[in-house]
């Protein structure tokens, strides 16, 4: 018999100011009930300068400031989820970035059924691997290694 072995992935999620009120339980039951383990999990509102470093990488964007704005608004809900290719699976069951596509390509998503518009998109996800090893480390410090834990490890059983 041939098995194929797919080593644990862990991606950030991040639910979003726009979902914090109305949706978080909701997606949280969702992210469990579809096998992923949260390995990490901090609520916090983002200063300004946290956000503008979350996304950097979009710094030249015309709605770069709106976007940290938005961020910086209320509580964000910040996620470590582990699990056999999580970055991907965890991008699909956000569906696209802009709600009007989600709701035509991807009608299950989370964005589909709770975001607004492109900027008010309900949640966040890594777009790969080393994004989100680089946001670990970023939002929950240098202890981003959860998936590597082994029974020597003291927190582990
Ligand atoms: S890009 O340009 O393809 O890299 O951008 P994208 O991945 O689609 O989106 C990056 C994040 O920026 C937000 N976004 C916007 N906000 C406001 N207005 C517009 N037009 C807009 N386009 C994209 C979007 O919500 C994305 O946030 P994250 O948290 O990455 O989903």
């Amino acid at each position: 018999e041939i098995s194929f072995f797919f080593p644990k992935q862990q991606t950030v999620a991040v639910i979003k100011p726009d979902a914090m009120e109305e949706h978080k339980e909701a997606i949280l039951e969702e992210i469990r009930g579809r096998g992923f383990s949260v390995t990490r999990l901090k609520e916090t509102v983002l200063s300004r300068e946290m956000a503008e470093e979350f996304y950097k990488e979009h710094r030249e964007k015309p709605f770069f400031n709106q976007l940290v704005e938005f961020m910086c608004r209320g509580p964000c809900m910040m996620l470590v989820l582990t699990k056999e290719n999580a970055v991907e699976e965890w991008r699909a069951m956000m569906g696209p970035t802009d709600p009007n596509k989600a709701k035509e390509a991807s009608p299950e998503s989370l964005r589909a059924r709770f975001a607004a518009d492109i900027l008010h998109n309900s949640v966040h996800g890594s777009s790969n691997e080393q994004h989100a090893e680089e946001k670990i480390r970023f939002i929950f410090g240098d202890i981003s290694t959860d998936a590597e834990l082994t029974s020597d490890d003291p927190i582990s059983e």
